[in-house]
């Protein structure tokens, strides 16, 4: 038995340690929200915030993030309360099929705790290694500009 804090609540759960993140998120604690894209740690499309760093989920046992805080794309907002990088990637129609954006928005979050005003340049170089089919990475950008000014670059 494993505990885990996600989203702010503990769970427990019973897969094997060396289980991958991403498989107990999607399927014991029924978090669908993080997807499986490659995995083997290219995409990002699975990025979730472990004690708020960005990690890749596909390739991380469980039993490493025992004790520690999870936070996936259901942890920052919902259709009711959208976080403000949620809002803006409405706002800016920066999602296409959708299938890479949780794990650009987790990963745009970490890059905003980090770097509340980020330059364009700066925002380009740190969300380049998380990979959209659809070609939506300029969207995307103007969509986390957006955001931090509207966070006010807290
Ligand atoms: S699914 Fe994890 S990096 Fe691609
Ligand atoms: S919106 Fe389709 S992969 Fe990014």
């Amino acid at each position: 038995m494993l505990r885990l804090v996600v989203n702010g609540q503990s769970r427990e759960v019973t897969a094997d340690p060396e289980t991958p993140l991403l498989y107990v998120l999607r399927n014991d604690l029924g978090l669908t929200g993080t997807k499986f894209g490659c995995g083997l740690g290219q995409c990002g499309a699975c990025t979730v915030l472990v004690d708020g760093q960005p990690v890749r989920s596909c390739m991380l046992p469980v039993q490493a993030v025992a004790g520690q805080a999870v936070t996936t794309i259901e942890g920052l907002g919902s259709p009711e309360r959208p976080h403000p990088l949620q809002a803006a990637l409405i706002e800016e129609q920066a999602v296409q099929c959708g299938y890479c954006t949780p794990g650009i928005v987790m990963a745009a979050k970490a890059i905003l705790d980090r770097t509340p005003r980020p330059t364009e340049a700066q925002l380009k170089q740190a969300l380049n290694e998380v990979l959209c089919r659809c070609g939506t990475h300029d969207r995307v950008v103007r969509a986390v500009l957006r955001a931090a000014a509207t966070m006010g670059g807290r």
